[in-house]
């Protein structure tokens, strides 16, 4: 009869720790952020890439209203939705899909690959658009080079407002 309570009381005691080890490993996850990184700049971000279009589907290999590639989703450590199989074939798709999956995406991205584009000094929004237009090896190109960047720029631009700080 003891040693049942006691085989009980330690199992609890075992659940309770790792829970609180889960509890502290995702508050430690949750902690890496990258200044500038804001909901302001996550969603002008989704703006330049398509005008954050919702409904976009995937196009000629990107997905999603930010427009991510299957090598950017691997690249940013293969975010997938919440109990999904990083194996299954549509785990990609259906993150790069969701607003929020795809926002992981691209956070796990920047943080890998911010850096100062621009040469501006600082490492901000400004510079995250370069490197999502670009890629994270070589941002530095200007995105006013081709077509493409220009209007990238364009709706980055009109959504992400010039001021002196966010160039
Ligand atoms: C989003 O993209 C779809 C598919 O191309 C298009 O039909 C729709 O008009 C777009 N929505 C907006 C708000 O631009």
């Amino acid at each position: 009869m003891v040693s049942k309570i006691l085989k009980s009381v330690i199992t609890v005691l075992f659940l309770i720790y790792y829970g609180i080890l889960d509890e502290v490993r995702s508050q430690a996850e949750d902690k890496i952020y990258l200044s500038n990184l804001d909901t302001q700049c996550l969603r002008c971000l989704c703006f330049a890439a398509t005008g954050c279009n919702l409904t976009l589907g995937c196009v000629n290999g990107y997905c999603g209203p930010y427009k991510i590639g299957r090598i950017y989703w691997a690249d940013a450590g293969k975010v997938i939705l919440p109990e999904d199989d990083v194996d299954r074939s549509g785990a990609y798709e259906d993150c790069a899909l969701s607003y929020q999956c795809a926002q992981k995406i691209i956070k796990n991205y920047l943080i890998k690959y911010a850096r100062d584009c621009n040469n501006d000094g600082r490492v901000n929004c400004a510079d995250y658009s370069m490197i999502n237009f670009n890629g994270g090896y070589q941002c530095h190109p200007p995105l006013d080079r081709n077509e493409a960047g220009r209007k990238w720029l364009e709706r980055y631009y009109s959504c992400y407002p010039r001021t002196p700080d966010s160039d």
